[in-house]
């Protein structure tokens, strides 16, 4: 889920005052009387509502468990089996440890209900008195949030071997709207669920990922996947399946924007069944006509280069750190390693010097990865420092490791590979000094973080430099992108946006020398063209500014402004018929083109008084 901003747009978000937002408080466990000492455990009494709220949810038929779990002899049949796995932890699955900020949906159970189940085992597993037993929960088969509005198919299933490793699959799915439509929830059917391990989607506004499918409607296998972005549109929520997970729609004010031509990537994880299974899943779409008021945005904590694993290492560690530029809330928390990941912690230092625990993962186990959603927001308020402190374990001791023997390990999108990644959703607070969008002053404060940490990173300059640009921060943003450029010399996005930057600001010369240089490497980049025609124009240089808007149209002939900048040029050099024809082309293309209207307006009187 990397963000990389690919070119220069201003932002124009819209954008209200956010309160706290408020979160629906999510049913907790079922409090289990113990019963008093020496009694009996019984199933119907004691174990039922155990089974029920924390084992049913997988453990029934269509779901991931392997087998039900909701009467006495399913119970009484896997007796031994779910006392012992109930102690050591790894039923339910649920990785965080206990802490003062409390998960919704906690899925753990307490010391005292896992007694209890010992109990009942060694007393024999009796069943009890019927009376006593609590209605078993009811799960309804299909779409959990209703009917959807629309339900969207993957075009082509994939097939999953019957054996090997496991695999990560991603499907493109073409979103079905035609217009800008807001979602309430989007639930997530990933197919066969015994071999889906989980899913989540990222929205491709700009359908680059699909470039990666051999055919369309294929898909591509990959396990991380980078979204490019044309525009200032930060990723907002986290859309995440796991095996028991009950879909929710997203909290009120927070509605989700699909736009139209925007694709819809759904990133799998399977594990082979010891058959073939064909893997076709779907998304249900939840339309409200309610517009979001509230804008979320994720911040993405990461430190993949200093992972650098030798092989034996049982404690490498890799840290990152934060600090917030504004207030937060912070609603959900998602922490992301491979195989070698061992203990993976986040840590909030407020302004005060207090710390909280954001998440403490003291047996990290890829398979049960998830989003972590708080049960109340946390306010984290400027000034508070984010820390993750991750640790890996590269020894023959770690059972996951995929290398033996153990391999030097560095990042990488393989599953062999490693990854440390921290993100957050957070709803940050307008700020009352600033009129900017606070999520532009989070993604700014992030930028700066990621250019002091990887002073080497192309990107990091790269995006730092766009952001600075669009808040209008011209010459540090020029700055940025020199680094960028003296990065890759080559690099035509690079040279193109730098050039774009100088000429704004004024800088003709330097701006026609770095366009010039994005044109030499991509003869086809339409930007470059038309802003190197701007430059030469505004230097009076009609002929060659000509000569790059026409190529400019070549490419893209249907952009109203490279017609009515062309017009203007040909009208210079005192061409009045033909500068005529593309003021009208442009109006055609945009009736509303201010400079195309009073061109023409001007044409005709000229035209009418030739001798002024
Ligand atoms: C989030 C879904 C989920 C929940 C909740 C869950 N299970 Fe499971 N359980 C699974 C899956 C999936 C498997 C298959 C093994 C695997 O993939 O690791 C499994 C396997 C098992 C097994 C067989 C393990 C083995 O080694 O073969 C037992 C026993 C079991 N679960 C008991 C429980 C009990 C008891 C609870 C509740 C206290 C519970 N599970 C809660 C998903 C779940």
């Amino acid at each position: 889920m990397t963000l990389s901003c690919r070119s220069v747009v201003a932002c124009l978000l819209g954008f209200s005052s956010i309160a706290g937002a408020v979160l629906a408080q999510q049913g907790g466990a079922t409090a289990q009387p113990s019963p008093p000492g020496g009694q009996q455990v019984t199933f119907n009494r004691d174990i039922a509502p155990i089974l029920f709220h924390y084992c049913a949810p997988c453990h029934h038929s269509g779901e991931a468990g392997p087998f039900p779990l909701l009467t006495y002899a399913d119970a009484k049949a896997r007796a031994r089996q779910i006392a012992a796995i109930t102690s050591t932890r790894f039923m339910p699955p649920w990785l965080p440890e206990p802490q003062e900020l409390r998960f919704a949906d906690e899925l753990r159970l307490s010391a005292e209900q896992i007694a209890l189940i010992q109990k009942w085992v060694e007393q024999e597993a009796v069943e009890g008195a019927a009376a006593d037993l609590p209605p078993a929960p009811q799960f309804v088969p299909g779409w959990q949030l209703g009917q959807p509005d629309k339900i969207i198919e993957v075009e082509k299933p994939y097939t999953l071997a019957a054996g090997g490793s496991d695999m990560y699959w991603n499907f493109v799915f073409r979103t079905p709207v035609d217009r800008t439509r807001w979602l309430k929830a989007i639930e997530i059917r990933p197919g066969e669920k015994r071999v889906v391990h989980h899913a989540n989607i990222l929205v491709d506004r700009s359908q680059s990922a699909r470039r990666q499918e051999s055919q369309p409607g294929t898909g591509f296998a990959g396990m991380e996947l980078k979204i490019e972005s044309e525009t200032f549109d930060p990723d907002s929520h986290f859309l995440f399946w796991k095996p028991g997970t009950v879909p929710k729609p997203e909290p009120e004010g927070m509605s989700l924007r699909l736009d139209k031509d925007t694709d819809l990537i759904l990133n799998i994880h399977l594990q082979p069944s010891g058959k073939p299974e064909k893997i076709q899943p779907s998304l249900g779409l939840y339309f409200t006509d309610k517009p979001a008021t509230l804008f979320p945005m994720l911040l993405q904590l990461e430190n993949d280069r200093q992972l650098d694993i030798p092989p034996g290492e049982k404690r490498f560690l890799v840290t990152d750190e934060f600090t917030l530029p504004v207030d937060v809330d912070l609603l959900a928390i998602y922490p992301h390693a491979h195989y070698l990941g061992k203990d993976l912690q986040a840590l909030a230092t407020l302004p005060d010097g207090s710390t909280k625990t954001l998440i403490h993962i003291s047996q990290w186990d890829l398979n049960w990865q998830a989003v972590y959603r708080y049960a109340a927001p946390v306010s984290l308020p400027k000034g508070t420092t984010i820390s993750m402190r991750y640790t890996y374990d590269n020894s023959s001791e770690n059972p996951v490791n995929p290398n033996d023997p153990p391999r030097r390990v560095v990042s990488g999108n393989r599953s062999s590979d490693e990854m440390a990644h921290l993100w957050l959703q957070v709803l940050p607070h307008a700020s009352a000094d600033s009129a900017f969008d606070p999520r532009m002053l989070l993604q700014e404060a992030m930028a700066r973080h990621n250019v002091g940490k990887n002073p080497a990173d192309f990107e990091a300059h790269y995006n730092f430099a766009a952001i600075l640009q669009a808040r209008g921060v011209s010459a540090e943003a020029i700055q940025q992108f020199e680094f960028a450029v003296r990065l890759r010399p080559q690099d035509a996005t690079a040279n193109n946006a730098l050039g774009a930057a100088l000429l704004a600001a004024g800088r003709i010369d330097d701006a026609i020398s770095h366009l010039t240089a994005a044109l030499e490497t991509q003869p086809d980049n339409f930007d470059a063209h038309y802003n190197l025609a701007n430059a030469l124009a505004s230097e009076d240089k009609f002929l060659e500014a000509i000569e790059h808007y026409r190529a400019a149209i070549r490419l893209h002939p249907d952009d109203a402004n490279t017609e009515a900048n062309l017009g203007s040029a040909l009208a210079e050099t005192g061409k009045l018929s033909e500068a005529k024809q593309h003021f009208e082309r442009a109006l055609r293309i945009d009736p509303h083109h201010k400079l195309a209207r009073e061109n023409l307006e001007q044409i005709a009187r000229d035209l009418k008084n030739p001798q002024e």
